[in-house]
C-alpha cells in the first residue's frame, strides 16, 4: 500500500491516475496531521510532492522523510533526492564532494572574510540566496561596491526569499513578453502585493548571515535543464530573458531534441547515479564548450515539460514519445513497494 499526500496541480494528480489505472493499492494521507504515522501504518511507502514555497512542508517534510526511512518505509522524494532541495548552499558541498562539474561557488559565514574576498575577486559574479526558484533570488554583481551592498544586507537585515518587489518585476517581465490582458491584470496583482505581503513572504524566515556567490559564466543565451527519473532523462533549453542572463522562469522554452547536448544527458545520468537520487532536474550553463551544473531540484513545474517529444534511456538511446514524468516516478516507486 502506498500513501499519497495529494495536492491538486502537483505531481500527485498523475500518481493517483497511474496507480488507479494499474490497480496498485494506495490511500490518501495528510502529512500535516500529527497522526501521520498511524495513517501510514498499513503503508510501506509515502509519496508527497511538497513545494519549496509551502512553509509548513519546509518545517517538517525532510524530518518526516528521514523518520519514515529509519522505520524501513520508502519515500518519494527520499532523503538522497531531497536533503539539498531548495538549498543551493547544501548543493555546493554536495557537488564538490563528488567532484561533479559545477559552477565555482564561494560561500562565507563571516562578513569580514566575505568583504576581504570581494575586494580582490574578479567581476561579474552572481549572488544568490540558498532558496527560491524561477531566478527570483539570483542577482548579477558587477563590481566590488555591488558585492559590498549585498554582503552588508545579508549580514544585516537580510533578505526575504519571497520578495514582493521581485514578484512585481516578474509580472512586468511576463507582460512585456506576452502583452496579454491576463499578464496585464497580473501586474495589478503584483502591485497589490507590494502593499499586502503575500502569505509566503510573511511566513518564511529571513535569509541572513551567509553570502553565496558563483562565478558568472558569460556567453550563455540559454541554459539546459535535464531531468533524470530513474533510467530516463529528458530535457529542455530555456532562453534567457531579453537583456538578462537568467533563463529559469523566462518561460521561453525550446523542446527540439537536437538543441539538447547529449553530454548534458550523460553528465546528468552519471551525477544522478552517484547521488542515488530518484528524480532530479539539473540546470547547466556552458563554459569553454563544457557544461557546468548550476543547481538541482527534485521539484519543477510539470506543465513546462508536457511538450517534450521524448526521452533518453540510460544507454543514451532516444525514445520518441509523449509521456508523463509523474508516471515514471510512480512506476519506479511501485517497484520498491
Ligand atoms: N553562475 C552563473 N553564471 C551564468 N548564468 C547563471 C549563473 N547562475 C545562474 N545563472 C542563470 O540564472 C538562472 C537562474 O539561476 P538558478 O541558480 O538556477 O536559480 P533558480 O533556482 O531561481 O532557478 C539560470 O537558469 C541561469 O540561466
Ligand atoms: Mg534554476
Amino acid at each position: 500500500m502506498i500513501g499519497i499526500h495529494a495536492r491538486a496541480g502537483s505531481f500527485s494528480d498523475k500518481w493517483i491516475e497511474y496507480f488507479s489505472a494499474k490497480g496498485i493499492p494506495y490511500k490518501l494521507v495528510d502529512c500535516c496531521d500529527s497522526n501521520i504515522m498511524e495513517q501510514l501504518e498499513e503503508c510501506n511507502g509515502l509519496m508527497w510532492h511538497w513545494a519549496h514555497h509551502d512553509h509548513r512542508a519546509v518545517l517538517f517534510a525532510r524530518q518526516l522523510t528521514y523518520a519514515l526511512e529509519t522505520s524501513g518505509k520508502y519515500v518519494f522524494p527520499d532523503s538522497k533526492t531531497v536533503w539539498h532541495f531548495d538549498d543551493k548552499v547544501g548543493q555546493k558541498y554536495l557537488f564538490e564532494s563528488i567532484g561533479a562539474p559545477v559552477v565555482p561557488t564561494h560561500i562565507f559565514y563571516n562578513k569580514t572574510i566575505a568583504i576581504k574576498w570581494a575586494m580582490t575577486a574578479s567581476y561579474p559574479k552572481v549572488f544568490k540566496l540558498r532558496g527560491g526558484a524561477g531566478a527570483e533570488n539570483v542577482f548579477i554583481i558587477k563590481n566590488y561596491s555591488d558585492a559590498k551592498k549585498h554582503i552588508d544586507k545579508i549580514f544585516g537585515r537580510g533578505y526575504k526569499v519571497k520578495n514582493r518587489l521581485n514578484f512585481l518585476k516578474e509580472r512586468l517581465w511576463h507582460f512585456k513578453r506576452d502583452r496579454t490582458l491576463t499578464s496585464f491584470l497580473n501586474i495589478s496583482k503584483g502591485l497589490a502585493r507590494l502593499v499586502l505581503p503575500k502569505e509566503a513572504e510573511k511566513k518564511f524566515p529571513t535569509e541572513k548571515n551567509y553570502a553565496y556567490f558563483q562565478d558568472f559564466i558569460p556567453g550563455n543565451d540559454s541554459d539546459i535543464r535535464i531531468i533524470v527519473i530513474g533510467d530516463r532523462a529528458f530535457g529542455i533549453k530555456r532562453m534567457v530573458r531579453k537583456g538578462d542572463f537568467r533563463a529559469s522562469g523566462s518561460g521561453n522554452i525550446i523542446y527540439d531534441k537536437n538543441e539538447i547536448p547529449i553530454e548534458c544527458i550523460r553528465i546528468a545520468f552519471e551525477v544522478n547515479a552517484r547521488l542515488g537520487a530518484q528524480c532530479l532536474a539539473y540546470d547547466f550553463v556552458y563554459k569553454d564548450k563544457k557544461p557546468l551544473i548550476v543547481e538541482v531540484s527534485y521539484s519543477y513545474s510539470r506543465e513546462a515539460y508536457i511538450p517534450c517529444p521524448g526521452y533518453w534511456t540510460r544507454e543514451l538511446e532516444w525514445v520518441p514519445t509523449s509521456f508523463f514524468p509523474e508516471y515514471f516516478m510512480a512506476e519506479d516507486f511501485s517497484k520498491l513497494i
